[in-house]
């Protein structure tokens, strides 16, 4: 980037203000992949980065935190309801997932979206220095790369979409479909997680603005070049596979595995609590299993962090209800005093308590019925420097495309699901140890580093163009 300054832009910042009860205040690391990816990078580049504290109607000064300059963006409730909770959440969100959840168009939901990007939009065209680079990220503010670009065209515009692109069949049902696809070509660089992202947006670019494509880039409307290329996203692997040499998050994990009674074998699972995750699926085949006597509650345990999400969105209540009265009705059915099959936690941890639980687990299963790219996978990947414990990983996770050697599942085949896990639960040291050692390599290579590497070369080189061209 040479001498360039960093703008990110996010619909979160890397922290959520949170207050306590006794109204005192603080900062929490927000949840999700964005920010687990994001942050190492930054932190090392410094930036500038404008996004919302997670609270309504608050104004609150820019401040510092570590090397980046947090710039808040202030929502109000009723923006927080319809562009946070609605259009990203009720319409994008199912509808980039495959619609799992039914999505809602709702013309009210769609203004303001547009009036909240144009906030950030205009909060970045106040801030960024001259020639500055600004990096836009994810489906809350596709329209802001074009906002952007009519305010400051001295800027050179990133945008990366950190969830899938959907197929054409179902972006087609998107009534804003035109000036959302124009939004993201307003940046000079547009990465997705998998090949397939980038080739469904390069046919809904050609399909709905005429805009043709030359390889992986596209020509704008004014005669600009757009690189629309993926990107597979990584985690920072050293400092997780540090993280669970510290003999304190050994001595944890041991301390995990016998407060859950010592069993054979701990499964485990580790997702916001969205309906995207297939933790329903992963539930019952479970409850098969222990049904069947495939596994029994004494030997077998399957803990699931569940973090709270998107709490007020109906789709996500009906989720919470569907996999408590599951959980309960397994516990009930399965379990005997001193054995319960399902622990579930309906809570987020620690990036420590977490590499615990990872070397606590003799299987982890990540079974998404749609998965932008899944950093969960990698973290686990990551910790296992001992080179023992099985992924089981579904086929609908970009992280597939990568972690060949994990068992790959189709989540919504249950009998192949539940001999999946078994076989996970049986597999010898020996093919555990070949099997993580090929994974490990391909998450050392190819680690958060190298995709922002990667990436921001690619924004770099297009910066240059741009230069070269005035
Ligand atoms: C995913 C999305 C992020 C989002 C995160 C948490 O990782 O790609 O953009 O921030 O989930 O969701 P939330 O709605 O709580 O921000």
């Amino acid at each position: 980037l040479g001498r360039r300054e960093l703008v990110m832009v996010s619909n979160r910042l890397p922290v959520d203000r949170v207050t306590a009860p006794d109204g005192s205040v603080s900062w929490r690391t927000s949840p999700g992949g964005l920010v687990t990816a994001v942050e190492p990078i930054v932190k090392e580049l410094g930036c500038l980065w404008v996004g919302w504290a997670g609270i309504a109607d608050a104004e609150i000064e820019p401040f510092s935190l570590e090397s980046m300059q947090l710039a808040p963006v202030t929502l109000s409730a009723d923006e927080i309801e319809e562009y946070y909770e609605g259009f990203s959440n009720g319409t994008l969100w199912p509808l980039y997932h495959d619609v799992i959840a039914q999505p809602e168009y709702h013309r009210e939901w769609w203004e303001t979206y547009r009036a909240v990007n144009r906030r950030f939009a205009e909060r970045v065209a106040e801030s960024a220095g001259e020639g500055a680079i600004v990096w836009v990220h994810d489906y809350q503010l596709q329209l802001v790369p074009e906002m952007i670009r009519e305010m400051r065209p001295d800027l050179t515009i990133a945008f990366f979409l950190h969830i899938p692109f959907p197929p054409g069949s179902l972006f087609a049902q998107l009534p804003w479909r035109k000036p959302i696809v124009r939004g993201m070509l307003g940046a000079d660089v547009v990465g997705f997680q998998r090949v397939q992202d980038a080739v469904n947006f390069r046919m809904a670019a050609e399909r709905y603005l005429g805009a043709p494509a030359l390889g992986n880039a596209l020509r704008a409307a004014d005669g600009r070049q757009v690189l629309a290329q993926e990107f597979p996203i990584s985690i920072d692997a050293a400092a997780f596979e540090e993280l669970g040499r510290l003999p304190r998050v050994r001595q944890r994990a041991r301390e995990i595995r016998d407060e859950l009674g010592d069993p054979e074998t701990v499964m485990l699972g580790v997702d916001r609590l969205d309906y995207t995750k297939g933790i329903r699926h992963r539930l019952k085949a479970f409850e098969e299993m222990l049904a069947d006597g495939d596994v029994s509650a004494r030997d077998a345990v399957l803990v699931q962090v569940a973090s709270p999400s998107r709490e007020r969105v109906g789709a996500y209540q009906q989720l919470r209800d569907d996999v408590e009265v599951t959980v309960g009705r397994i516990n009930g059915s399965y379990g005997a005093i001193g054995a319960t099959p399902v622990v579930y936690l309906h809570q987020g941890y620690g990036r420590e308590e977490m590499a615990a639980l990872y070397l606590a687990a003799d299987v982890l299963l990540v079974t998404p019925l749609r998965d932008g790219m899944n950093l969960v996978a990698k973290e686990y990947i990551a910790v296992r420097s001992d080179e023992r414990g099985v992924l089981v990983l579904s086929e609908f996770a970009g992280a597939a495309d990568e972690l060949r050697d994990a068992l790959l599942v189709n989540p919504h085949d249950i009998e192949g699901l539940k001999s999946t896990i078994l076989r996970a639960v049986h597999m010898p040291a020996a093919e555990q140890e070949r099997r993580m050692r090929a994974l490990r390599s391909v998450i050392t290579h190819y680690d958060v580093a190298r995709w922002a590497e990667q990436f921001l070369g690619a924004v770099g080189t297009a910066a240059e163009l741009r230069d070269a061209a005035t």
